[in-house]
């Protein structure tokens, strides 16, 4: 049996922090989705394959290999082996991400192998679509949500953390443009579930609403 956590809500709404706060607090695994369609991404751009070519990165994507590991306390992503954590949120891999994830066998690759990862486990999934369509029988759903200022202010924070150099006017003209890709795709779409708890964040602190969410699952582990 296992016990699932959905969070999903646009870039930027803390999702990842919160995440990474409650694996730790309460022993889940971390599943970081948005990682996932980043390392496609990279991989799209190591093999100088343009987001256009369709049948290319569906082809790609039987030799590819993603792995989530804890190492030194920290949530690492492996793509074929290598570490590429922090390499997977530099400009190049944000500008054509939203593109590579509204590829449909993209997403049906992906949902699979979180599917793999999360069985007979306790998890805890971070995306877009987790609790709409990855996991629409997650024990517990959250949507959290921000205002597209407040989100790019806290990337800003983030990047400048990473040694990632981008400014506030970009980070927040790319959040805008994925919110409406994210948003209008046909398959995956970010959406609230209908049985989803909504949280906006934008005037919380991150303490806050990891307690706000650390009591829900509570609720539910009992
Ligand atoms: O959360 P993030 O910014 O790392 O996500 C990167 C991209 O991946 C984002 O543009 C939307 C996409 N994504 C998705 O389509 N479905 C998910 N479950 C998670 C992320």
């Amino acid at each position: 049996m296992s016990f699932v956590v959905a969070i999903d809500g646009p870039a930027g709404s803390g999702k990842g922090t919160v995440t990474e706060a409650l694996s730790k607090k309460l022993g889940l695994i971390n599943i970081g989705t948005g990682s996932a369609y980043r390392c496609v991404a990279l991989e799209s751009i190591n093999q100088n394959i343009s987001v256009e070519e369709k049948d290319k990165i569906v082809k790609m994507l039987e030799d590819i290999k993603i792995d989530f590991e804890i190492k030194n306390g920290k949530d690492e992503i492996l793509l074929n082996g290598q570490n590429v954590t922090k390499r997977i949120r530099q400009k190049d891999v944000a500008k054509i991400v939203s593109k590579i994830s509204e590829i449909k066998e993209v997403r049906e690759n992906l949902n699979n192998i979180f599917l793999k990862i999360s069985q007979g486990k306790n998890v805890i999934m971070e995306g877009r679509d987790i609790g709409t369509c990855v996991f629409p029988d997650a024990d517990v759903k959250i949507y959290l949500d921000a205002t597209p200022e407040e989100r790019a202010k806290r990337r800003e924070k983030q990047n400048k953390e990473q040694g990632i150099d981008m400014t506030y006017e970009e980070i927040l003209e790319n959040i805008k443009a994925r919110d409406k890709s994210d948003k209008e795709r046909e398959i995956g779409a970010l959406k609230k579930a209908d049985d989803a708890i909504y949280i906006d964040s934008s005037n919380m602190e991150i303490k806050e609403v990891v307690e706000t969410i650390e009591k829900e699952i509570l609720k539910k582990l009992k």
